[in-house]
């Protein structure tokens, strides 16, 4: 059997990663391929519950190394128990998020060292890279303004512009290094227009 591909959707706060990777999803069912959708940090039982530590305020003083672990200790879960095992069976597996996440938050935003991540990367997945990521992208007041618009804000969206100034051009510098895994979208343009051009980087990926 044809093994599956691994798709990942990265961005700041309100970049819109929900709904088109619900868009994506809908695109590759109708395309006739088996799909799986599952989230960082998540997407198993270990996972869920690091999130939720993560994410919450319970733990406000959390220090970023101890954050930068727990994420890699999430990911080492998800891909041990779900994500290698959906790619294993020739499913399509989308993923909210993935390490490009660690290095443009806590690299980017929290300034630990990239030699720390790529180790511990290296450490996880071994050579297992998604095959693409598309990488929503818009102005940090435009996501801020949009996340903030949603429910109560996280322990992340609490964190000032600045951090997301940094987030963001981390992700950039990512898709200036590696053109051919990372396709850029402008997320700052309507909805139909984000959608055809997500709808462009899939059929090229579809008919390689
Ligand atoms: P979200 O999935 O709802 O966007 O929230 C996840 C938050 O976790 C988001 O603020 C980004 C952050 N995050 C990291 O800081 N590092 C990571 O490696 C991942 C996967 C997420």
């Amino acid at each position: 059997m044809k093994p599956g591909r691994f798709i990942t959707f990265e961005g700041i706060e309100g970049a819109g990663k929900s709904c088109n990777i619900s868009h994506a999803g809908m695109l590759l069912k109708n395309s006739a391929k088996p799909v799986m959708l599952t989230r960082e940090p998540g997407g198993t039982p270990l996972g869920e519950s690091l999130r939720e530590l993560l994410l919450g305020h319970k733990h406000d003083d959390i220090s970023s190394t101890a954050e930068l672990l727990l994420m890699f200790a999430a990911r080492a879960q998800h891909l041990q128990s779900k994500i290698l095992p959906a790619l294993e069976r020739g499913e399509w597996v989308i993923c909210d998020r993935f390490t490009d996440a660690t290095y443009a938050y806590q690299g980017g935003g929290r300034n630990l060292d990239t030699a720390a991540i790529a180790a511990l990367e290296s450490l996880v997945q071994g050579e297992r890279r998604p095959d693409l990521t598309i990488l929503l992208d818009l102005p940090v007041s435009m996501g801020l303004e949009r996340a903030g618009n949603r429910s109560a804000p996280d322990r992340f969206e609490r964190e000032k512009h600045d951090f997301f100034e940094r987030v963001r051009s981390a992700y950039l510098q990512i898709a200036e290094r590696d053109p051919q895994r990372v396709k850029v979208v402008d997320a700052s343009l309507p909805l139909e227009q984000v959608q055809q051009q997500i709808n462009s980087a899939l059929f090229t990926f579809l008919d390689q």
